[in-house]
């Protein structure tokens, strides 16, 4: 194990070249034109795993390949217990790196300042994926002995809802049979706060487009006569939310699991600075579901967002119209035991019910998928926690997060293996947002981590 250790710290700043030439690589899942580019990414992926000595394939699927790589098959004899597997997910997608003019330096150039690497995807998912691949190459590299099998599993769909994952999953079941997931694909709260999560939210997306004229009027010619779609948008989505922060939808909070009161203890310990995060986000007050601290409300309690809001001449200057299109993209995010499907529903029906006869509604669903919620005191969160204060030298916290991953459900359901959720990206981050980065310790007590967790995953 210590030459595990010193091989990570001998080759810290070749492992940082490494994860710029991965951010180098545009793979925006989003977006049609970057197809080949998530195809480059995969394969430079294969080969890098190749490199470092995992058995790597690129798996095509409908939509971006997977990339899977073996840590090679140990000759032992065939009487001895079977050894542990895990398998490591991932993704190398990114989100699109729009509005390009608020980056300090193009996003897919990566620029070191201090301990951050700046870049899209650097800390999500790339850098946090990369710190395993390290982990491993130390032990690989210097024939150190791992105590179990490893299987990574790396896709390009994450960012647009996985949707090939599932079935690949269930076309290799047997392959990727294991002891349970490992991902680092959500935060710490600080670097002295290293994380298990044992919680996420899940999510229900879709678009609302009213329809009104059959093109763009002269708003002086026929304002006055016809309905404004954007005006009726406004005001039905308006009606989403009262004034508590409450989701406004008859129904929608009915399957919602309260929070027990020793959870909310536990919660309320969670190491958080209400005026530091409102800094953080730069926002003149903050606000949220009235009844609960700013951790519940973002980890949770179930939300209702709007994402995007599009409608008429988004130009410059003016143009007189009473356009002929609105629409919104939202999402509400879900926490025990909620469920997308019923909740799209009752979305569906209440937007129904609130569209004037003036225009006409068209309900477009987009992905779904379930809260998570594990349990944190069993033997594997308990090893966890043990490799991440050995890494990070800091008492480690048990948090739930609010954003989602939405495959972690069909890991459990298809594999029937639990997840570990440890975290290397900080609230500052930015991950989704302009001059995303990732830090340069978390990097380097990443790579530390996932060399002792497989140690004590494995000592049963
Ligand atoms: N890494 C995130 C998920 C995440 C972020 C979990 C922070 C916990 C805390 C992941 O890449 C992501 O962004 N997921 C999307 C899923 C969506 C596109 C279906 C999300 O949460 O918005
Ligand atoms: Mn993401």
């Amino acid at each position: 194990m210590q030459a595990v250790l010193e091989y990570l710290k001998r080759n810290e700043s070749r492992f940082i070249d490494e994860l710029c030439e991965y951010v180098r690589f545009p793979s925006v899942s989003a977006q049609p034109q970057h197809r080949q580019d998530l195809h480059a990414c995969a394969e430079w992926l294969v080969r890098h795993c190749q490199q470092i000595g995992l058995e790597a394939r690129l798996c095509p699927t409908e939509g971006h390949p997977i990339v899977v790589a073996k840590t090679p098959p140990v000759s032992r004899d065939s009487r001895a217990p079977r050894r542990p597997h895990f398998v490591v997910y991932g993704h190398y997608d990114v989100q699109p790196p729009e509005p390009f003019e608020l980056w300090k330096s193009p996003p897919f150039e990566p620029r070191i300042e201090g301990r951050s690497l700046f870049g899209r995807g650097a800390c999500d998912n790339k850098g946090q994926n990369l710190a395993h691949f390290k982990a491993i190459e130390a032990y690989l590299k210097t024939g150190t002995e791992l105590p179990c099998d490893i299987t990574f599993v790396i896709e390009g769909e994450e960012e647009v809802g996985s949707s090939s994952l599932a079935t690949f999953l269930k076309a290799h079941r047997e392959e990727l049979q294991c002891d349970a997931i490992v991902i680092s694909d959500t935060g710490m709260p600080s670097p002295k706060h290293p994380a298990l999560t044992y919680s996420l939210r899940g999510i229900a997306a879709f678009e609302i487009t009213l329809h009104g004229p059959n093109r763009d009027l002269h708003s002086g010619i026929f304002g006055g006569t016809v309905d404004n779609p954007a005006m009726s948008l406004c005001q039905m989505i308006g009606k989403l939310r009262d004034k508590n922060g409450r989701v406004a939808i008859p129904g929608f909070y009915d399957d919602v699991q309260p929070l027990s009161a020793f959870e909310r203890k536990q919660l309320a310990r969670f190491p958080f600075n209400a005026a530091q995060y409102k800094k953080l986000v730069s926002v003149p007050k903050l606000f949220g579901e009235r009844g609960f601290t700013p951790v519940e409300q973002r980890s949770a309690r179930p939300t209702l967002e709007i994402n995007g809001l599009t409608s008429g001449y988004q130009g410059e200057g003016s143009k007189t119209i009473v356009p002929s299109w609105a629409r919104a993209k939202i999402t509400t995010r879900l926490v025990p035991n909620q469920k997308p499907a019923k909740i799209m529903k009752l979305v569906t029906q209440h937007l129904k019910r609130l569209c004037p006869p003036t225009v006409r509604i068209e309900i477009q669903a987009g992905h779904g998928a379930d809260p998570y919620l594990v349990s944190p005191t069993g033997p594997q969160a308990q090893a966890a926690l043990r490799a991440i204060r050995s890494a990070f030298n800091c008492q480690p916290v048990l948090m739930r997060e609010g954003g989602s991953i939405p495959i972690i459900n069909e890991f459990k359901k298809i594999l029937g293996a639990d997840a570990l959720l440890i975290g290397l990206a900080l609230p500052d981050d930015n991950a989704h947002s302009p001059n995303e980065k990732f830090n340069l310790d978390c990097f380097a007590n990443g790579q530390l981590m996932s060399a002792h967790l497989w140690q004590e995953l494995s000592q049963d």
